[in-house]
This record gives C-alpha cells, structure tokens and sequence, in this order.
C-alpha cells in the first residue's frame, strides 16, 4: 500500500462506494483512528490499484464500562468493471490469513452475509445485541473469531479504539 498514491485508493473507493461514502454507519464506527497497517493493502495493476481492503481499530464497549477490542474490516472494494473475477475473495484470503496471527481482537464489519459468509466464515449470530453509532441492517453486522479472539456476544456500542 505504501508505494500506491493515497488518492488513488480514494479514487477507488469513490468509484465502488459513491463519493457520500462518508456519511455511512461504518465511517462513523472508526472516525478517528487510523488504518492497521499490516491488514490494509492494495491489488495493483500496471502501478495503480485495482482493490483495496482497510481493517481499523475499533472496540465493543458494554454496561460495565468493559471494552473488548475488534478489527473492523472494509472497505473492502474492487474496481467496478473487475467485480466478481475473483479479486474480493484474494484481498479478503489475505487479510484473513495475515488476521490469524496479527489481530489484536475478533473481525466485525457491516457487509453482505451472502458474500462474506459464504467464502469466509463471518455471521450475524453473535452481534443481535450490539449497536452502532447509525443505522445499519442487524443482518449486515458480521462477526468473526480470529487468532484466538472470541465475538463478543453481549450487548455493547461499536465505536473507535482511541
Ligand atoms: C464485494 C466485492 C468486494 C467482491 O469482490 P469481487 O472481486 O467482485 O468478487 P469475487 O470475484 O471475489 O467473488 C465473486 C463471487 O461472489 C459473489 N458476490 C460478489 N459480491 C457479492 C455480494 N455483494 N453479495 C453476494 N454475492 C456476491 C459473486 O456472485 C460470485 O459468486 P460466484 O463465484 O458463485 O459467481 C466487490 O464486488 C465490490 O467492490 N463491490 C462494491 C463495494 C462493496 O459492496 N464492498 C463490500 C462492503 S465493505
């Protein structure tokens, strides 16, 4: 991701997202942190980038006070006219791969269940008592254990690990 020019990715993003992507739920649940740098890259293509996916540093904080950290995955995002030719499932191997040991708390993202878990294992069964700082679809909200890092189930806002 290094060598690949920021608003290149941007770009990318805009074209995939819509350039409102801002206003969406999942900005809201990361402002303010920055990427993890070991689980954010890029596919490139003859120098410019072609998909890109983006884990962050967010945390589940119930009642008590109790913050569970998680890594927030996405967006995750493919050139438009390179969909569905098996880049997504690339980016999302790798990152998962490198996740196994590098996480530092389970995976969450808002995405489609069709998509995500069917090819990598993520599932709405243990996030119905969470909450977001927007509104989202509750069977959008997917969790995952990685590297030894449970989901956790209670209930609890999702919000950034400053
Ligand atoms: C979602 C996205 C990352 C998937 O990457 P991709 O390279 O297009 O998809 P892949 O080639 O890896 O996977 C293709 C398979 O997944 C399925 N698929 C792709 N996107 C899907 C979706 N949103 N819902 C359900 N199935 C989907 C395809 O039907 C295909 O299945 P098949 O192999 O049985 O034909 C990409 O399409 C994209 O950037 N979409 C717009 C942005 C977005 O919605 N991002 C996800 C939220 S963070």
């Amino acid at each position: 991701m290094s060598d690949i020019a920021p608003q290149a990715v941007e770009d990318l993003l805009d074209a995939a997202f819509g350039s409102d992507r801002f206003e969406r739920t999942a900005y809201r649940i990361r402002k303010g942190t920055d990427a993890i740098p070991v689980l954010s890259f890029a596919l490139v293509d003859d120098g410019a980038p072609i998909g890109t996916i983006q884990c962050w540093p967010v945390a589940h904080r119930g009642a008590s006070g109790t913050a569970t950290p998680l890594v927030m995955v996405g967006p995750v995002a493919v050139r438009p006219d390179l969909q569905r030719g098996g880049h997504g499932r690339v980016l999302m191997a790798h990152m998962l791969a490198v996740a196994e040991t590098e996480a530092d708390g389970a995976l969450m993202m808002i995405g489609d269940p069709e998509y995500y878990g069917r090819f990598f294992g993520f599932g709405a069964d243990a996030t119905g008592a969470w909450d977001l700082p927007g509104p989202y679809e509750k069977r959008r909200l997917l969790a995952r254990a990685t590297n030894g890092h449970a989901v956790p189930v209670g209930a609890g806002m999702i919000g950034p690990r400053l």
